[in-house]
């Protein structure tokens, strides 16, 4: 797009709405050219999201990370999938920067760096997970855009499907690389406690992701998850079912609100905090329910405490933000109390809640690029 394109004669300056400000006055075309490539970036990255997520269901780029560099011919007889399809995906794929293209000898090459991030979930810089996040968003829009309206909330478990099989994918990813090396660990005692044996619950424990992955680490702890979303409980429980887990690890649907305060040694809050209802009825009972030197560790995207430190620091942002606006905020609103935090509220918020709750010792026990840990204690 050019200047040419765009009109830029005929506009109203609002900070100068006077009862003079009907005159039209002129927009700067660089900045309005300027602006309009940054929005064709943004849409650009919607398509190309829609995109990836093409590759990684066919397997495209688990093949490519495989092939070295391949013709469209040569990558449908790899994959089973019709060359004129492949051939315009991969004409897609060299227009975004994500494929080299050598027209010398019409191949396309998917180099060792950029597999790490596309071609599968094992490497900590996978993203290729967080892509169908996006399009369970935007089959979730006509009631998002209704929402907008009414002040309905939507409830977790009203999101489709797609979000739920993501969150799981994406999540676990980060899971795997910071819950034991990194998040356990900065807990006072509580690793050792769990090697030695110890109750554990996980409250919003969604698919159990991280639920798994400590029940794997500590044979000798027990592990329960609770999540209003029956759905996800039962998924969980097939997941547990074939890790064969099922002696140590139970999950139940249930409410923050309403489990058995079974005196826990360690209450985990992985990414769900900022998106109950009321997090701090929620923190205070789960203070009722740990065990007298108990913890309670609470997981939180990483934020500034205001909007600006947030824009200023943290890179995600506007992935953040728009996950929170159509995931996280409308769960809150749907729910008592309706606090709706924001999975950008802040260390310092999600701090203050947990002194809300009754906690005397709170402190952050990692603060990572992405992710900020809480400790909370009596
Ligand atoms: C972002 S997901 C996180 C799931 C899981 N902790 C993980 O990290 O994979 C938030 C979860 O909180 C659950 N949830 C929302 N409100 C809840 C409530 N009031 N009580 C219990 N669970 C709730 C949702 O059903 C959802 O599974």
């Amino acid at each position: 797009m050019t200047t040419s394109d765009l009109d830029t004669t005929t506009h109203t300056d609002p900070a100068s709405s006077t009862d003079t400000a009907t005159d039209p006055v002129p927009l700067d075309p660089a900045a309005v050219e300027a602006f309009a490539q940054q929005v064709a970036g943004l849409i650009t990255g919607g398509a190309a999201t829609a995109m990836m997520v093409v590759g990684d269901r066919l397997g495209l780029y688990a093949e490519l990370a495989q092939s070295g560099a391949v013709t469209s011919e040569q990558l449908a007889s790899r994959t089973g999938c019709t060359e004129r399809h492949l051939r315009e995906w991969l004409a897609q794929q060299a227009a975004t920067g994500i494929l080299e293209h050598d027209p010398a000898h019409r191949t396309f090459r998917l180099p060792p760096e950029r597999a790490a991030v596309l071609a599968g979930d094992e490497s900590p810089a996978s993203l290729i997970g967080a892509a169908p996040i996006v399009t369970g968003m935007h089959r979730g829009l006509d009631r998002l855009v209704d929402a907008y309206r009414t002040g309905a909330g939507i409830p977790w478990g009203e999101q489709d499907e797609t979000v739920f099989e993501a969150i799981e994918r994406f999540f676990g990813t980060a899971y795997r690389s910071f819950l034991l090396p990194q998040w356990l660990p900065a807990l006072d005692g509580v690793a050792e406690k769990l090697t030695r044996g110890a109750d554990v619950l996980d409250v919003g424990c969604g698919r159990a992701a991280p639920l798994l992955l400590m029940a794997q680490a500590f044979p000798a702890s027990r592990f329960h998850g609770i999540d209003l979303h029956a759905g996800s409980v039962a998924v969980a429980r097939e997941r547990i079912a074939d890790a064969g887990l099922t002696d140590r690890v139970e999950v139940e649907v249930s409410s923050c609100l309403d489990y058995p305060q079974r005196g826990y040694d360690l209450i985990t809050f992985y990414d769900v905090l900022h998106d109950l209802g009321d997090p701090t009825a929620a923190a205070a009972y789960a203070r009722e329910a740990l065990a007298s030197d108990g913890t309670v560790m609470v997981v939180e995207e990483r934020a500034g405490d205001d909007l600006a430190e947030t824009l200023r620091t943290v890179p995600m942002a506007a992935l953040n933000y728009a996950a929170s606006a159509f995931l996280c905020t409308p769960n809150s609103l749907s729910q008592p109390g309706a606090v709706a935090l924001g999975s950008q509220a802040g260390a310092r918020a999600v701090s203050q809640v947990l002194a809300d709750a009754g906690f005397t010792r709170v402190r952050r026990a990692v603060d990572s690029p992405f992710h900020t840990v809480l400790e909370a204690r009596l």
